[in-house]
């Protein structure tokens, strides 16, 4: 039996409430019958319909039983990639941008205010 292998475009067309596909790490799959069972809710699913949902479904640390779960919903294989700001799911690469310099972004003004502080106080 050969693999079946679906474009990202292919992926996206699957992006309704009703029928939703998405991408774990390369693989593709129809989880639209899961999507009233799932303990994390619809929502966060129906959001990322015709996405990658890699970097949201790694960020949850998912346990074993979820991820072996997985092997009910799959249809086949991604060919190419989801490139990070070409496609209208933006949320995907949102998720991975915010994860990776929120921290930077939130230090870099306590380290303004830090430094200020003490250039106050030795000036004073
Ligand atoms: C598509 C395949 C998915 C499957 C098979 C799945 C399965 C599960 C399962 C079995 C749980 C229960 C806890 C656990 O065993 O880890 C769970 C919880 C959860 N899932 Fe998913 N999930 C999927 C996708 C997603 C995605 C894309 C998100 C996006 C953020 C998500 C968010 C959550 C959240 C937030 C919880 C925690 C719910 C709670 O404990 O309150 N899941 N999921």
């Amino acid at each position: 039996m050969s693999i079946e292998k679906f474009s990202p475009d292919q992926v996206a067309a699957h992006n309704t409430d009703e029928d939703i596909w998405m991408v774990i790490n390369g693989k593709v799959y129809d989880i639209t019958p899961f999507k009233d069972e799932h303990p994390g809710g619809e929502e966060v699913l129906s959001e990322l319909a015709g996405a990658d949902a890699t970097i949201a479904f790694d960020d949850v640390g998912h346990s074993t039983d979820a991820v072996n779960m997985l092997d009910d919903y799959y249809k086949g294989e991604l060919e190419g990639e989801f490139v990070s700001g070409s496609k209208p799911e933006a949320k995907t690469s949102g998720v991975s941008n915010s994860g990776g310099s929120s921290a930077i972004n939130f230090l870099i003004p306590i380290v303004l205010v830090v430094a200020a502080v003490v250039y106050k106080l030795y000036l004073s």
